[in-house]
């Protein structure tokens, strides 16, 4: 995991650092009609500079049959405007079977649940922090890579932060061995510093506790506004 510019470039480094390892008869890139859009406006703008066609799986469109020819994947685990909870581990392995991989976007589920990507298969991953995680404006993203994964290539945005020697000035760029070779130049010390007195608080979360509190709350919200529909005589609209 990085703590990294923000998701949109985050999304752009992966699309491309995926892009060069795909087969070479899989020429597309699909993301989530509904998502948030800049997570569409960057895989197009990728799609411009690379080549690759862009399409967009309608929403609540069948996944596996929008698969062919596709390298990679975006979608977010949790819809910024329905809530849809998209389940990680059985998405990922859907598109993987598929011979595609998979960018998640965190950004409405990091502080929100608990979330085990590698438990899950994930290999790529975003989010932000300036959201539950209470970073403040202006907090960096951050950028996750499976271990396994790491040595894949360059990331096309190759700044000397994500160097293998930084301070060594070489004029040839050589990627860092691990999940820094994702890094790409200077970022705000003083963000960086916000985001860690929230993340200190944080550390004391049991996130399960905090879901189980969440599912609790929606629960009675739900009871609540059940209860007053039916005075009105609205009855089972709640039902999902
Ligand atoms: C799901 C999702 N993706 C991406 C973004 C944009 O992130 P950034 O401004 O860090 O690029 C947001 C912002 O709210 C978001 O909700």
């Amino acid at each position: 995991m990085s703590v990294t510019d923000n998701i949109t470039l985050n999304i752009f480094k992966l699309l491309g650092y995926i892009w060069q390892q795909r087969p070479a008869e899989r020429q597309a890139v699909l993301s989530e009609g509904g998502n948030f859009p800049t997570d569409g406006y960057i895989a197009q703008g990728f799609c411009r500079v690379s080549g690759a066609e862009h399409s967009f799986l309608p929403e609540d469109g069948d996944l596996a049959a929008h698969l062919d020819g596709v390298a990679v994947v975006v979608l977010s685990q949790v819809n910024y405007r329905t809530g849809k909870l998209r389940d990680i581990a059985a998405t990922t392995k859907l598109i993987n079977d598929h011979g595609a991989e998979v960018i998640w976007d965190l950004a409405h589920s990091a502080g929100a649940l608990p979330i085990d990507l590698n438990g899950a298969g994930a290999r790529y991953a975003v989010g932000c922090t300036y959201k539950y995680l209470n970073g403040g404006p202006g907090a960096p993203a951050f950028l996750y890579v499976h271990k396994d994964v790491q040595d894949g290539g360059w990331q096309p945005l190759s700044g000397w932060h994500g160097h293998a020697s930084p301070f060594a000035f070489d004029a040839d760029y050589a990627p860092a061995g691990d999940i820094s070779r994702f890094r790409t130049g200077t970022h705000s010390a003083l963000a960086y510093t916000a985001l860690e007195a929230s993340l200190s608080l944080w550390a004391e979360v049991d996130m399960q506790a905090l879901r189980d509190k969440s599912l609790a709350m929606s629960e009675l919200f739900r009871e609540c506004l059940a209860d007053s529909l039916e005075a009105h005589g609205i009855k089972d609209i709640l039902n999902p």
